[in-house]
């Protein structure tokens, strides 16, 4: 009889080793390796598909295959690419409680003349029911199973043959073939594998639910990353009801996707018009508010940055940001007290993107600048103003890309007035606008348009 063995894993990304080691040569990560064994009980793959898959010439394949489903939820569709590929292996991540088995039991609810198999190694039935109870599903052909074997759950997908499995979670499922325990990395890779090699030969699509704590530990998805075909992320704050999806990996559309929920008491409701959630209408006059046109994957829209400038208490004066990057932030703090003259260097500065998103869209730059020339001569902005532009190191205001599409999404939420750099001038048509797009070209001068007149 062979010798068991065993082997350490990565709990970050997956990487073998023969002995322990500290720091993962593969993702950097530190104290991330556990032993687990790997003797395989049996070299009977748990499926394998009945025939040999034959060489084909491009024009003999069939592209009818490619006929993506509709999930019937608008968010996740486009997320995907238009829909879900026949045959595909998604994986959806998150941490624990953001929503994830909620999301996937909609969708499963939802999705009208098409068996779909929900198999849960986390829920009872009963919990699934109540579940399903308080988002209102209406009765559909989902089936719904717990159990945690692969083997039993594939022997279920050849009788019932189902278009659609979720899996909730791969964390739960194991497979005899293997001896190291549920969620363990070894465990995780060959079920994963499995109903990669399942998902291909029998064209079922196959959505696979992960969980990642914080550090992206307990196994995190980072180690199914490149074995299945989408990753899709569901993040967002606990104490924020918005939930973002985005897709980190997509073999079949954009990775620059994103879809917005909202998190309600009767589950989770699509955000078609994120712009109306991210701002606020600010009709009091508040100060160290900026509104910035941003697009985050095809989708342009306004966001809210807030902006608290106030004298330091210490001696370092403190910068704090949410949602935005801290070293921009700096960087940015530096042109206004170079370029424009303004001494930031001794207050504090405190920096929020409202609603919780995070933003690296260069073009936000313009309306950071302007939250805190607000907030620190504590004179509101106009309210209906906005702003698009990317700064650089000499004060410049930098073009940004499609900027029409941030100008009509700024008529289209009824603002009057939009600024933007001066070099993106040309090539923009400003017939029929509503909207007056201000053209400027260094910060100083923005400043000036802003608070000069008032
Ligand atoms: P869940 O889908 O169980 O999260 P995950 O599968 O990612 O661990 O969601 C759990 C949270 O969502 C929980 O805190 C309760 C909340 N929730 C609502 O606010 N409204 C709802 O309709 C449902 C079903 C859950
Ligand atoms: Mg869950």
């Amino acid at each position: 009889m062979a010798k068991l063995k065993s082997l350490f894993f990565c709990r970050n990304c997956g990487a073998e080793s023969s002995k322990w080691i500290g720091r993962c040569p593969s993702c950097g990560e530190w104290n991330t390796y556990v032993e687990e064994p790997v003797g395989k009980k049996s070299a009977q793959p748990v499926f394998a598909s009945a025939e040999r898959s034959q060489p084909q010439k491009l024009e003999d394949i069939s592209a009818a295959a490619y006929h993506r489903i509709n999930t019937h939820n608008e968010e996740l569709n486009r997320v995907l690419g238009g829909g879900l590929v026949p045959g595909s292996l998604v994986l959806l991540g998150g941490e624990p409680g953001i929503g994830k088995s909620t999301l996937a039991l909609q969708v499963a609810l939802q999705i009208p003349g098409m068996t779909v198999l929900y198999v849960s190694g986390e829920e009872s039935l009963q919990q699934i029911k109540m579940r399903a109870e308080r988002i209102h599903s209406r009765s559909s052909d989902c089936l719904f199973l717990n159990e945690t074997s692969l083997e039993n759950i594939l022997v279920h997908c050849k009788e019932r043959r189902p278009a659609l499995i979720f899996i909730d979670s791969i964390q739960t499922i194991s497979t005899q073939s293997i001896d190291s325990s549920a969620g363990s990395v070894s465990q995780i890779k060959e079920c994963t594998a499995t109903l990669l090699r399942f998902a291909k030969t029998t064209h079922t699509s196959v959505f696979l639910i992960g969980h990642i704590t914080k550090d992206g530990m307990l196994a995190g998805p980072k180690i199914l990353e490149h074995i299945v075909d989408a990753v899709l992320q569901f993040e967002g704050d606990h104490n924020h009801v918005y939930r973002i999806l985005r897709s980190l990996k997509n073999r079949f559309g954009s990775t620059s996707e994103l879809g917005i929920f909202e998190m309600r008491g009767d589950g989770l409701r699509e955000v078609s018009n994120p712009s109306e959630m991210l701002i606020t209408s600010n009709e009091e006059g508040l100060s160290g508010i900026g509104i910035g046109a941003a697009i985050d994957g095809f989708r342009p829209f306004l966001m809210e940055v807030q902006a608290l400038v106030s004298s330091a208490v210490y001696g370092t004066p403190q910068r704090s940001c949410t949602g935005f990057d801290g070293r921009r932030l700096n960087m940015l703090l530096a042109v206004l007290e170079k370029r424009a003259g303004f001494k930031l260097s001794a207050k504090d500065v405190f920096l929020n993107i409202a609603g919780g998103l995070k933003v690296d869209d260069p073009a936000i730059d313009l309306a950071v600048i302007a939250a805190i020339m607000s907030s620190n001569i504590d004179t509101a902005i106009r309210h209906l103003y906005c702003f698009s532009g990317e700064v650089g190191l000499s004060g410049e205001i930098r073009p940004v890309s499609r900027i029409e599409q941030r100008i009509y999404e700024a008529q289209k939420l009824g603002f009057t007035k939009i600024f933007i750099a001066a070099a993106n001038r040309k090539g923009i048509s400003l017939e029929g606008l509503s909207i007056q797009v201000v053209f400027v070209g260094k910060v100083e001068q923005m400043i000036k348009e802003i608070f000069g007149k008032q």
